[in-house]
């Protein structure tokens, strides 16, 4: 067990120096793939290696690979770091390694779950009896909303799917805003219910709901309308009062992807950005972004807890379930069977950040981006192309040509790092702040290194 011990200790030493570099290493490495194989590859031996040689070599090894991802100058993707406290959570649920499939295979891994479930309804303020599954990402969180809304809207129409499946069903429609992330399609897909009827977006993403109230009436039978709060790109949100009237009209089921956006909600400032969005019968949002709890974690909620549960559960003559419903057995409410206590990071970010300190993280991520927008304007021919009502900006230069360039530039200096996107048509480039050590130095370092990017760049500007 000493040797364990040793073991663990000089891991954290080796995690606490990777986290320490965040600050001065460039935010992406400058390594090619042959050079990661050689050092992690070569013949698997066929003598056991001691366990501490091991992770040196990992560490080691994988060290030139390694993209400096928790830090508050990564504004790729939407990307969070992990808070110290859910970082510290999540090492313990490894070392606890409870199978947190059911009850029985760890009381409080199961138990924490719904406490996350009380405070998460709160914050986010859902109806406080909604159903919880802890997953592990948006996508797999719409696979599990949009299976409980096939059950429902099926059986409205006389059709158990769980027993009959979708051979001979009645066709259940899928609308969709033009602007919602493609992981709702493969969702779709994988659910057999094939690809959605596409509304018309505005040029910010938003969802037409004229536009679908005309696509609902063109059609009936079971339907489904997946709204979006926080588009990819923009962070528009759908306008979902007017949606959830025109879907409650249809007796549709109407899901909301908020992957990040849905966290406004914790936000008196925000709030009204989400306005009406309880109204859904399901939502999905991400842990691992906003909410800054590492890889991989995220929450999906159901305010139709049977349809969720009769979407997921599965009962076996050895398993020890609770049939009284007294605890909760997590094979209920998600895909997996065996998982990890996936809980216990949330609930320590949860608790770590409070009421007050989620909203101020929330705010001071969107004041960054808000920031970035004002400085980035101030640069010759640059175009802002959204509204910067959350913590994303869109912008481009007068040419793909110039946008791709400086977008290189910058990425290759090493200082900051965030990717590109196709908008309307042409390039643009994409910032996103979800750290929550991004401030205005961080903002500021970006701005410099877009600056200097402009003024090397080759592409004449436009005249
Ligand atoms: C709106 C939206 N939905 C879904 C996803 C997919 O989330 P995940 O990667 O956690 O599955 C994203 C990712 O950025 C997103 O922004």
């Amino acid at each position: 067990m000493s040797d364990l011990r040793a073991l663990l200790h000089r891991t954290a030493d080796l995690a606490a120096e990777f986290l320490e570099s965040l600050d001065d290493r460039p935010v992406y490495p400058r390594v090619v793939p042959e050079e990661l194989r050689a050092a992690l590859g070569g013949p698997l031996p066929d003598e056991p290696t001691d366990p501490g040689e091991v992770v040196e070599l990992l560490a080691a090894a994988a060290e030139p690979g390694l993209v400096a991802m928790p830090s508050g100058r990564y504004f790729g993707f939407v990307i969070g770091g992990g808070l110290p406290a859910s970082l510290a959570a999540d090492w313990l649920a490894s070392a606890w390694d409870q199978n947190a499939g059911l009850y029985v295979g760890g009381p409080s891994a199961s138990v924490v779950e719904e406490i996350v479930q009380e405070w998460v309804c709160d914050l986010l303020r859902l109806p406080p009896d909604s159903s919880i599954g802890l997953v592990t990402g948006t996508q797999m969180g719409s696979v599990t909303a949009l299976a409980a809304a096939r059950f429902r809207v099926l059986e409205r129409a006389g059709w158990d799917v769980s027993g009959d499946g979708l051979s001979g069903s009645p066709r259940v429609r899928v609308l969709v805003g033009a602007q919602r992330h493609i992981t709702i399609d493969r969702s779709l897909r994988l659910l057999g219910l094939g690809a959605p009827e596409v509304v018309s977006a505005d040029d910010q993403g938003r969802m037409e709901a004229a536009a679908l109230r005309e696509a609902l009436s063109a059609g009936d039978g079971p339907t489904i309308v997946c709204a979006q709060a926080g588009e990819v790109n923009t962070g528009a949100f759908d306008p979902f009062e007017e949606i959830a009237d025109a879907t409650a009209e249809h007796d549709a089921w109407l899901h909301v992807d908020g992957a990040f956006g849905l966290w406004a909600s914790a936000s008196a400032q925000l709030r009204y950005l989400v306005r009406g969005v309880e109204r859904a019968d399901s939502w999905i949002t991400d842990a691992h972004k906003w909410l800054n709890v590492p890889y991989d974690s995220a929450l999906v909620l159901c305010a139709d807890p049977e349809a969720h549960r009769a979407a997921m559960t599965v009962s076996a003559s050895y398993l020890i379930q609770d049939d009284a419903g007294t605890v909760r057995d997590q094979v209920d409410w998600v895909p997996e069977f065996s998982r990890r206590a996936r809980g216990f990071a949330v609930y320590a970010a949860l608790r770590s950040l409070g009421r007050t300190g989620l909203a101020e993280l929330i705010e001071g991520t969107c004041a960054c981006a808000r920031r970035f927008a004002a400085g980035i304007v101030e640069l010759p021919g640059v175009q802002l192309l959204n509204e910067v009502v959350l913590n994303q900006v869109l912008f481009r230069f007068e040419s793909d040509e110039r946008t791709e360039e400086v977008l290189r530039t910058v990425q290759e200096a090493g200082e900051v790092w965030m990717g590109g996107t196709t908008w309307d048509g042409r390039r643009a480039i994409r910032i996103s702040v979800s750290n929550w050590q991004t401030g205005a130095e961080e903002i500021d370092l970006a701005l410099n290194a877009f600056r200097s990017a402009v003024q090397a760049s080759t592409h004449a500007p436009a005249r």
